[in-house]
């Protein structure tokens, strides 16, 4: 298969930069992969084509000479929870970040920027991870001017195996036996597959009809927070009844799981599950849920 073009590569050590980096080398395209932790990407070795570069940094100038000869650039540099509560270091991995990265494109003259964000990230939205999210997203619409094109995917919760969505919950409830007391048990997601996720980033890459553009993603179906919770019990053949924690006590859940190790749950997460993460327009993705969470819950 001919090589299409070199690919740069943010965050792909992760649970959808491992899928991505094997859709992309399926695809054709060599990855200059950019990581913290060289370590962390060892499972990507095998990959025929794709090199790694550990730095210690991600500011623009760091940014530009590790990405040269590179045609494209995807970042999926994110975090879920943050080790203080103020902010400060969303903003610094979500906007900062997007910001050196634009301006690494600009530099390296990389003309395609595709970026994951997530569904609900608005500068005014509710925690600070949407917030932080969305000012991002602002800042790519707002700074990239005619020499990078955009192309920015807001995706619903991911699964998939190694997700960190159900497979938390089937830990947790393997360790919580009879009654599990969820919070925010009403709110409602579309969950997404992971190899649906890449494969709209993939076929995106070269697809000028994305440029400077945003969609959201979402799977097939919509489920309360409580379904999936059952659902992942049922598949782990745990017996349990999942029972929904009314607002004040899914609160209190909060503000006491922030201050466990690996912060199980936070404030923030609490905020960002006041909207519903479902799709406001149709989604590419239709992978459903009960076709291929049973493949890896099922582990457990
Ligand atoms: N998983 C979901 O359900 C979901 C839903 C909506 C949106 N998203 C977004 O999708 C993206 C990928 O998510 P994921 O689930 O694959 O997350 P993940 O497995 O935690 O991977 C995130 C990557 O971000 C990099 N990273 C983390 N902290 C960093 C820091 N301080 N400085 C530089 N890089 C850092 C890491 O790369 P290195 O360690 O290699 O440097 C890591 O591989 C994120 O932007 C996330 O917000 C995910």
């Amino acid at each position: 298969m001919a090589i299409k073009g070199l690919i740069g590569v943010l965050g792909g050590s992760g649970f959808v930069g491992s899928e991505l980096c094997a859709q992309l080398v399926d695809a054709g395209y060599s990855i200059k992969l950019i990581t913290r932790n060289i370590d962390k990407c060892r499972h990507l070795k095998v990959l025929p084509s794709l090199s790694i570069i550990q730095v210690n940094d991600f500011h623009a100038n760091t940014l530009t000479s590790a990405l040269k000869d590179c045609h494209a650039l995807i970042n999926l540099i994110g975090i879920l929870n943050e080790k203080g509560s103020d902010g400060k270091e969303f903003h610094q991995i979500h906007v900062d970040i997007t910001r050196a990265v634009l301006n690494a494109c600009e530099n390296a003259k990389i003309s395609r920027l595709l970026q994951l964000s997530a569904l609900n990230a608005h500068a005014d939205g509710p925690s600070h991870y949407l917030r932080s999210k969305g000012k991002a997203e602002n800042y790519l619409k707002t700074f990239s001017g005619p020499q990078v094109n955009y192309t920015i995917f807001k995706p619903s919760v991911i699964f998939g195996k190694g997700d960190s969505f159900l497979n938390r919950f089937a830990n947790l409830l393997k360790t919580i036996p009879g009654v599990f007391p969820l919070a925010c048990a009403n709110a409602r997601f579309a969950p997404v597959y992971v190899g649906d996720v890449a494969k709209s980033i993939v076929v995106s890459v070269d697809d000028k009809t994305t440029y400077n553009k945003s969609y959201e993603l979402c799977g097939p179906n919509i489920y309360s927070l409580k379904e999936l919770v059952q659902y992942t019990a049922n598949i782990c053949r745990y017996k349990r009844i999942v029972l929904g924690l009314p607002m004040f006590l899914s609160r209190l859940q909060a503000t006491i799981f922030e201050y466990m190790p690996g912060k199980p749950f936070s404030k923030d997460n609490f905020n960002s599950l006041k909207l519903d993460s479902i799709c406001s327009q149709c989604s590419p993705c239709t992978t459903s849920l009960q076709a291929i969470a049973p493949t890896y819950l099922d582990k457990n």
